[in-house]
């Protein structure tokens, strides 16, 4: 059973006629963007995406889902996925080094859908290292500031060039393990008021609904 797929495609039933739809990043989001083509294609329903990242805006152009921008439209939903999820549903996002568009979406829209497999659900957030996206060259006062918090940051480096990962920004990501997470409102904060960092990829108090494929099948968290 592929539970990021059973995820995706239940999430494709939530859009309606007409609507605007923020097209999250990550292979979860891959099958999300794949019903709503097909929905397009088989229901013939009229429907514009914004996506967080070449990534979808690719995808979206694959499955010919006219795209367009925060400039023309106001967001209905946003559907994406996510690192860890706890409890409260805060979240842990951006092992895709997407976080940055990701955030300014999901918190533009009207409603925020986060899908995922059962496995992104913790007790806590942190054992996914935090990604911060910064500009390469407040690297050595970020690390300062992020060391000063407890964290054991790393630069992220790319796995088929050679060097650090270079997001869709042209910034540096860098993946703070802070190993727990008491207080991730005032830690997504903390971190975005560090000079040099654009956006942290702590997502709290935001999500409406999780989207949760599981081997029970799909789980409903609000
Ligand atoms: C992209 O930067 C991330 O925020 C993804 O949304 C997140 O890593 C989830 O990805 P998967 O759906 O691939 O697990």
């Amino acid at each position: 059973m592929n539970l990021k797929k059973m995820a995706g495609f239940r999430a494709g039933k939530e859009v309606k006629d007409g609507q605007i739809i923020g097209l999250g990043t990550g292979s979860t989001t891959h099958y999300f963007i794949e019903s709503l083509g097909m929905r397009i294609k088989e229901e013939e329903i009229q429907v514009m995406g914004i996506p967080t990242s070449y990534q979808s805006f690719l995808l979206a152009k694959q499955w010919k889902i006219p795209v367009t921008s925060l400039e023309e439209h106001d967001i209905d939903i946003a559907v994406d996925g996510a690192d860890e999820i706890d409890p409260d549903l805060n979240l842990i996002k951006g092992g895709g080094a997407a976080h940055t568009l990701e955030k300014i979406v999901d918190y533009a829209a009207c409603e925020f859908i986060v899908i995922a497999d059962e496995t992104k659900l913790v007790s806590e957030l942190g054992t996914f290292p935090v990604p911060l996206e910064i500009i390469s060259q407040s690297t050595k006062p970020v690390f300062s500031a992020l060391k000063d918090m407890g964290a054991d940051p790393e630069i992220r480096m790319a796995k088929f060039k050679d060097g650090p990962v270079i997001s869709d920004n042209g910034n540096f990501i860098v993946d703070a393990n802070f190993y727990e997470i008491n207080n991730p409102i005032q830690l997504e904060k903390d971190l975005n008021s560090i000079p040099g960092v654009v956006e942290n990829g702590i997502f709290s108090q935001m999500v409406d609904k999780v989207i949760l494929g599981t081997s029970e099948g799909i789980k409903i968290l609000k």
